[in-house]
Formats: C-alpha cells, structure tokens, sequence
C-alpha cells in the first residue's frame, strides 16, 4: 500500500469517527445544571434515552410527552415511504405512480408482504391461493343475515372478520410462519366476499358466490352487481378503476389504522381480531370515513354558487372540509392525483357525476384561499374517490369498505413486521397523570 493510500484511509477513518462523535445530540437540564450526551440514530434519539435525566435518584426520569404521536417513531419499517413535503408515497422502494400505471392490487399486496415484486411463477401461486380462499362459511351466511337490513356495512364488516376468529383456530399460532400465510390468504381472499355479502344483505338481495374465473376486482364486482345474468362480467374500465384504487389504498406507513393493528397485535392476538379493530379504527370520519362525509358534504353545499358561503363556515370553524388535510402529506397527497385521472375516466364511461363541480369549486377556491395555504390543507385521497364510487354505482356507506378490502394487505404487512421485530414488545404508552392525589373514601352518608 503507498503512503497516499494509507494517509487518505486513516484521514477518512479520522473523519467518520469525527461524525461518528457529533451523533449525538447534548441535553442540558436546566434544574440541575447537568448535561447529558444522547445518542442519534436515523435522526432520532431513543425516548428512553430521557430517563437517564434525573433530579435525583428517586426521580423516575424524563419522559417526552407526544399526545396524537405527532413527532414520535413508533417503530422501524421497511414498509411504506412517505415524505410528506415532496408528496412522495413509496411501497418497498417502487413510487407509487409506477404501480398504479403498471402493476395489479394482487401483486403490489404481494410486494408490500414480500418485500419483492413476484416473478411469473410466484405471482401465479399467489393469485392461486388467494383466489382459492374467498369463499366463506355457510353459517357467515347466517350471522350476517342476523344484521338488521339498515346496518352499516362497515360494522358488518368489523364483525364478520373478528367472526372468523372463531372459525381459524391455527390463527392463534401467530408466529408460525405457514399460519400466518394460511391467514394472509384467507384475510385477503375472503374480504371481498364478506364485504359483498354485506352490501347485498342491505338490498335483500341473495349472495352472490365467488368466481374463481374472474381477476380479484372482477370477482368483487360480480359478487356485488350480478343479478340473473349467468355470467357476470364487470366492465373493464371499471374493472380497471377498481384495482387501481385498490392500489392506491393498500397502505399508507403509520396511520390510525396502521398503528392500530400493530397496537393490538403487539398483545398477540389473532390476526382476525386485530384486523377487526384496524377496520374499527378505518371506519373513523377522520381517517377512511372521510370519502362518505366527502360525498355528503358536497350534496350538503349543493351547488358551485354555494361553495363560497361553505368555505367561510370552514374557515370560521363551524365545519371541515372533508377529504382535505393530512397529517403527513404537507404538499399534495399524490394518491390523489392518481385518483382525479382515474375518476374523468369512470365519468367519460358512466357520465359526469354531478357533484364534480362543487368538488372542483372547493380544491379550487381552498388551494388559493390563505386558510388552506397556510395550514398547508391539500385534497388527500378521499376527495374525489367517493365520486368515483358513487358514479360506480356503490351507496355511500359501502365507500370505507372499498377502503378497507385493498388495505388489509398494508395491515397485514405492518402486523407481521411487528411481530417480527425483536424490539417490539407489547404497546404500552406512559402518561402523565394531572389527577387527584391519594384521598380517603367517605362514606355516602357524609358525602356533599
Ligand atoms: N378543514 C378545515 N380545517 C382543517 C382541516 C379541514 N379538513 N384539516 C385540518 N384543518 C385545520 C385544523 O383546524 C388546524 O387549524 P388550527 O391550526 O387553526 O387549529 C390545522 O388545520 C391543523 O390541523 P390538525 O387537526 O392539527 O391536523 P392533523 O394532522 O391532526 O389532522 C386530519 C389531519 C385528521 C386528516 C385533518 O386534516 C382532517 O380532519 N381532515 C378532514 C378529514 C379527512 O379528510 N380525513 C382523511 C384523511 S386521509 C386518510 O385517513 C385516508
């Protein structure tokens, strides 16, 4: 090795341990004097790293409190990348422009799972078990007919899939490997049909049976729309429509529902339970509840010329504009981007919805309004899916439910990566309690 080589090697060893040594971030406290040097890693110093700041010895430490975990990393994912200025969405690496453009909801459920893009043996294999596991059991049949006819199908679905625990018991066995995929199927498989069974019990329709012929938006909308027809075939444009919203839909990194599932999975439930509570956290006006309120919202307004008077309600903070606002995306949500190009195509199809103008008058007025700019309130993915839904055809109280079938692949995803990271254990935040101080309890007769 010649003199330059070995100098430059040891002057670039000097330097990483150089930067090595700022990665730290240096804390000083302020009610004792003293300073602590805290290690960061990936821009992010440990919250339990705060304890070691005491007043003393009996003092519990330092905690950092984050009510809505509005700065707080919860966990590390390889999942789903988001960065919310540039309005950048990412599954394992592959922009999400480029899947809704070229790839299918089965094998981007499949990439968020895997981690990889399936070759053509592996995708073949997947559409196979996925497609082999929609039917459900007979006596599912039953509990949902026990559903009063003007249930939501949202609380139907909550309860169908918490239902199937008791159907899978291998579910229990959550950290085998072959379970878990014996799961994965059935989750992903039979949604679907339970989400169709549901809408088809509120019309007092009979069910319709899964079609293992049918691509898996297809098969869904067979199962939804077939009447005597002895073959139902959805339209492509729908059809087409349909998988990239699903698309679209399949995860978005730590969201309510996200964390949700990987909260109560982290008690080692079964995945059918904590599936239930992520649909139960999906079903929220704030978070996938918001494509319906989108759609009445707008036939609240209920013309262009009313949407000034809507808009200074907003502002005046009487109402929301729903489907506007993230908590992440700070730019533009670039779902919905996506999404306006597909809905002109389900209008040019079905008709322009008429609601269109009111929405448009609204991302139009808002996107100039200081209100919106400021606060940086952009159209997220909601804004414009429930009129693509209700152009399709769908009521309105089935739209979380087109949220949810394409999600459970993202849930699932953040589920098992949970349960795979060895610095996971079970979720358990802290809190600081501002209530009474020890009291005596008084009798009732002496009480004021
Ligand atoms: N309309 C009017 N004002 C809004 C809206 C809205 N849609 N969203 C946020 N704001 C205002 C808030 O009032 C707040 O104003 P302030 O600073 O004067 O108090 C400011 O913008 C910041 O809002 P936060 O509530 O702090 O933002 P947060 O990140 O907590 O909330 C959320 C994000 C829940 C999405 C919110 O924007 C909202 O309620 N939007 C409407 C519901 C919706 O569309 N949800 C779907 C989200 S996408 C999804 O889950 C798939």
């Amino acid at each position: 090795m010649d003199s330059s080589t070995s100098t430059s090697a040891t002057d670039a060893r000097k330097t990483e341990a150089s930067a090595k040594s700022q990665e730290t971030l240096t804390v000083t406290d302020n009610r004792t004097g003293k300073s602590y040097e805290l290690p960061i890693t990936h821009g992010t110093i440990r919250a339990a790293d705060l304890r070691k700041i005491k007043v003393n010895d009996a003092d519990f430490g330092m905690m950092s409190y984050d009510p809505a975990f509005n700065n707080t990393a919860s966990c590390i994912s390889r999942v789903t990348y988001i960065d919310g200025d540039a309005g950048i969405l990412r599954y394992r690496g592959y922009p999400i422009e480029d899947l809704a453009e070229k790839s299918t909801y089965l094998e981007t459920a499949y990439l968020l799972l895997n981690g990889e893009l399936p070759n053509a043996e592996q995708l073949k294999d997947w559409t196979y078990h996925i497609t082999h596991h929609t039917f459900i059991h007979e006596s599912i049949k039953k509990f949902l007919d026990g559903f009063h006819y003007d249930a939501h199908p949202m609380g139907m679905l909550i309860s169908t899939i918490a239902a199937l625990s008791t159907y899978y018991h291998d579910s229990k066995d959550i950290f085998s490997k072959e379970s878990r995929q014996k799961q994965t199927y059935r989750l992903i498989g039979k949604m679907p049909t339970i989400a169709a069974f549901s809408y088809r019990h509120s019309l007092g329709m009979p069910f319709v049976y899964p079609d293992n012929e049918l691509s898996y938006p297809g098969n869904f909308l067979n199962m939804l729309f077939r009447t005597t027809e002895t073959r139902y075939r959805a339209n492509p444009t729908l059809e087409h429509a349909l998988d990239v919203l699903f698309i679209l839909h399949a995860d978005d990194e730590q969201n309510c529902s996200a964390n949700t599932i990987r909260g109560v999975g982290s008690s080692h439930v079964d995945p059918y339970s904590a599936t239930a509570a992520a649909i139960a956290a999906l079903y929220g006006p704030l978070h996938g509840g918001a494509n319906e309120e989108v759609v009445r919202m707008l036939m609240e307004i209920g013309s262009v010329q009313k949407v000034p008077d809507f808009i200074k309600r907003v502002k005046a903070g009487e109402t929301k504009l729903m489907g506007f606002g993230h908590r992440v995306y700070k730019n533009y949500d670039p779902r919905a981007r996506i999404i306006k190009k597909v809905a002109y195509e389900v209008f040019d199809l079905m008709g322009k919805n008429p609601l269109l103008e009111i929405a448009l008058e609204c991302e139009r007025i808002a996107l100039e309004d200081d209100y919106f700019v400021k606060r940086k309130l952009y159209p997220n993915v909601d804004f414009y899916t429930g009129l693509i839904y209700q152009s399709m055809g769908f009521p309105t109280t089935m739209f979380p439910v087109l949220f949810a079938i394409p999600r459970t692949s993202g849930w699932i995803a953040q589920w098992e990566e949970m349960l795979l990271d060895p610095e996971q254990k079970i979720a358990r935040p802290r809190q600081i309690y501002l209530g009474e101080d020890t009291r005596h309890y008084v009798p009732i007769d002496q009480r004021r």
